[in-house]
């Protein structure tokens, strides 16, 4: 926090009527120490870096600032600088029609695993190289972790709140600092009366001061005149805030980010998208409606996707000042009560959902689309290497060395014929998670698929490890002596498990499940719990790669929503392709089919998580049946309702 003052102090009574009163309790000052949800003070920020990918690289290669630079992936950009923005460049094009339009432009390929390698490398060669090399974004994601340590340590350890929202932002929930703050500046306010739901006095300042932030204009019913009070002194202080974390990542590591302030986390990320690259926006109380009625709504957080199609084609308008015409409980007839009630709040600027600083790993996945195909056990097994050292330095990050967290089972999904095969096992506890132990359970598992005969050629491999723990930290060894029953036994013999009992997934019936799912899948949970954004929103609304544990081979462009691998998709004419879901027109059959299998594996994905995260019911003995304790084949059995149980 700046020492200077952000607004000019001035005597109590400046503002007029000394009598009047704050609209706002000293309860719900209270409320804003404890970051609760319902305060009408809560500031909320949102940070996202510019054109992160390309940042990355700007400061990697030591580049002046105005050079134009794009990262390449493939034939494809991935993002675009803003110097080379200027020139018409943006992430639709190829590297092809960038070159064109700014020779000079600095195309830089991403860091790539190299088939047989044990490390990623910046490759000169990568571009034309898609068979044998696999993207890695490990560069950014290290980027990432100190550009989130560097937010943090200009925040106070006590009063922080940091939500990792994606690769390149965050949500920071500055009220109780604000609250700290505002204590400091302003004594009175430090001896509440007796009677909490007495109204708060005026702030004693006329004029605050926003320095060079983007002010939204004020509602139609407000004017700059009125007496500002504590809601805007909140939001005021933490715009301060959200300078000074701006300004030490850019002094202390180079980047620039942009930043929204205001009551919410939907309306902060809206604030931070407003004004590119190097600024930040301020949406004060006054001109939430103003703001968000210029908004289409599918450009609100978790509104861009499948749902917002829906409203689109079921209320036609497009615009959340068409939208806010609508009752409530045409909403609700439409959407259900639940998503009803949540796009008739959201739309009105109103979000309660929290900024969650747990943001620990589920679950990490590693993937390759080939094209050609693979045909040999030879070459998968080179790839299922990459993918175990790919997985291994992320667990690694994550601590699984110092035991710290450990994941639960490993799982390969293996395309062949527009079907998926999977298979998952336990990882076996007591030992050390390294890469031998990872790469001889992933061979097992490539094993199993391929004794299962008919699997060749091979269009794509994942292997994920999921069902994060927490580990015993300091006595690693132990864990393998304390193991019973089932856990002892997976450890023993490492077995595994088919999913479900179903080996196969073809697609079909994928989409079939996902097509059916009523609109309120989206929104499982309550808009606050922050379990859907965690899942589906973490990749915002324009598509940002979350912290997703998810592989990036095939990010060209990320997803909003789940929604069923390719059913979404359109040729939009003969030779361009349409992806519905994310608004984007891919230009050749290559990208398209990229991005598709990028939506497939993310469905993947997610009903892994899914999967991991819905409570299943322990199976129980049918009438008749009896609890079989005899035969190995049987216990067999039983130990997969179990690792079901324990899995996630
Ligand atoms: N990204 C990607 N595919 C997408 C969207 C994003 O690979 N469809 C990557 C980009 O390379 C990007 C990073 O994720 O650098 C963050 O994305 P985002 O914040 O959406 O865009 P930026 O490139 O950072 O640009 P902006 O300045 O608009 O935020
Ligand atoms: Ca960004
Ligand atoms: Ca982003």
């Amino acid at each position: 926090m700046s020492s200077s003052q952000p607004f000019e102090q001035s005597s109590p009574t400046a503002g007029g009527d000394a009598t009047k009163r704050s609209k706002f309790t000293y309860r719900q000052l209270a409320h804003l120490a404890l970051s609760s949800v319902t305060c009408p003070l809560r500031v909320i920020a949102h940070i996202d870096l510019d054109a992160f990918y390309a940042q990355c690289e700007m400061v990697r290669l030591g580049l002046p600032e105005d050079k134009p630079l794009a990262v390449q992936q493939w034939q494809s950009l991935i993002a675009v600088n803003y110097p080379a923005r200027t020139f018409g460049i943006s992430r639709m094009l190829t590297a092809k029609e960038a070159r064109k339009l700014c020779p000079d432009a600095i195309l830089q390929h991403v860091a790539t695993w190299k088939e047989g390698d044990v490390k990623w490398a910046y490759h000169k060669d990568a571009s034309a190289n898609m068979a044998t090399h696999k993207v890695s974004l490990d560069p950014y994601r290290l980027e990432s972790r100190k550009i989130l340590a560097c937010m943090k340590g200009c925040l106070p350890p006590d009063l922080q709140r940091v939500e990792k929202a994606g690769i390149d932002e965050v949500f920071l929930d500055l009220s109780a600092q604000v609250h700290s703050i505002l204590l400091e500046h302003y004594p009175e306010l430090s001896s509440p009366p007796k009677d909490l739901s007495e109204f708060l006095p005026l702030p004693p300042t006329t004029v605050l001061d926003w320095k060079a932030d983007a002010l939204v204009d004020l509602d139609v019913s407000e004017t700059e005149d009125d007496d500002p009070d504590w809601d805007d002194v909140a939001i005021l202080l933490g715009s301060e805030i959200v300078r000074d974390v701006r300004a030490a990542v850019r002094e202390q590591l180079k980047y620039t980010c942009s930043g929204g302030i205001a009551h919410n986390k939907m309306l902060s990320k809206l604030g931070s998208a407003h004004r590119k690259p190097n600024q930040q926006t301020v949406i004060r109380n006054r001109a939430i409606q103003q703001f968000l009625s210029d908004f289409k709504f599918t450009k609100i957080r978790n509104l861009g996707g499948k749902l917002g199609t829906q409203i689109v084609d079921t209320f036609e308008t497009d615009t959340v000042s068409g939208l806010l015409e609508v009752p409530i409980e045409r909403l609700k007839q439409k959407l259900g009560d639940e998503t009803g009630s949540w796009v008739y709040q959201t739309i009105r600027g109103i979000d309660q959902s929290e900024v969650n600083s747990r943001t620990q790993i589920k679950s990490m996945l590693s993937a390759k689309s080939f094209r050609p195909s693979i045909n040999t056990r030879e070459q998968a097994s080179r790839w299922l290497r990459i993918f175990v050292g790919d997985i291994y330095s992320r667990l690694v990050e994550e601590g699984v060395l110092e035991n710290k967290r450990r994941p639960k089972t490993i799982n390969l999904h293996f395309r062949h014929g527009g079907q998926t095969k999977s298979r998952q096992m336990p990882i076996p506890l007591g030992k050390t998670i390294d890469e031998t132990i990872l790469f001889d359970l992933a061979s097992k598992l490539l094993g199993q698929i391929i004794l299962e005969g008919n699997v060749w050629p091979c269009a794509n491999l994942s292997l994920s490890v999921a069902g994060f723990e927490d580990g015993i930290t300091g006595n690693m060894g132990i864990g393998g002596f304390l193991l019973k029953g089932d856990e002892a036994k997976a450890a023993r013999e490492n077995d595994y498990r088919p999913e479900n009992g179903a080996s196969d997934r073809p697609e079909k019936r994928q989409q079939t499940e996902h097509g059916a799912r009523s609109i309120q899948g989206f929104f499982s949970k309550q808009p606050g719990t922050d379990e859907s954004e965690k899942l589906e929103g973490s990749h915002g609304e324009i598509g940002e790669i979350g912290d997703w544990p998810f592989d990036e081979e095939d990010n060209i462009t990320a997803t909003h929503q789940i929604h069923a691998p390719q059913s979404g998709f359109k040729n939009a004419s003969i030779t361009s392709y349409f992806c519905k879901q994310c608004n984007e027109t891919f230009e050749s059959d290559n990208s398209f089919q990229s991005h598709n299998d990028w939506h497939f594996a993310k469905d993947l994905h997610d009903e892994d998580r899914r999967l991991s995260h819905t409570p299943q019911p322990r199976p129980k003995p049918g009438p008749g049946k009896k609890k079989n304790k005899g035969s190995k084949k049987d216990a067999a059995k039983s130990e997969k309702g179990q690792s079901k149980l324990s899995f996630g």
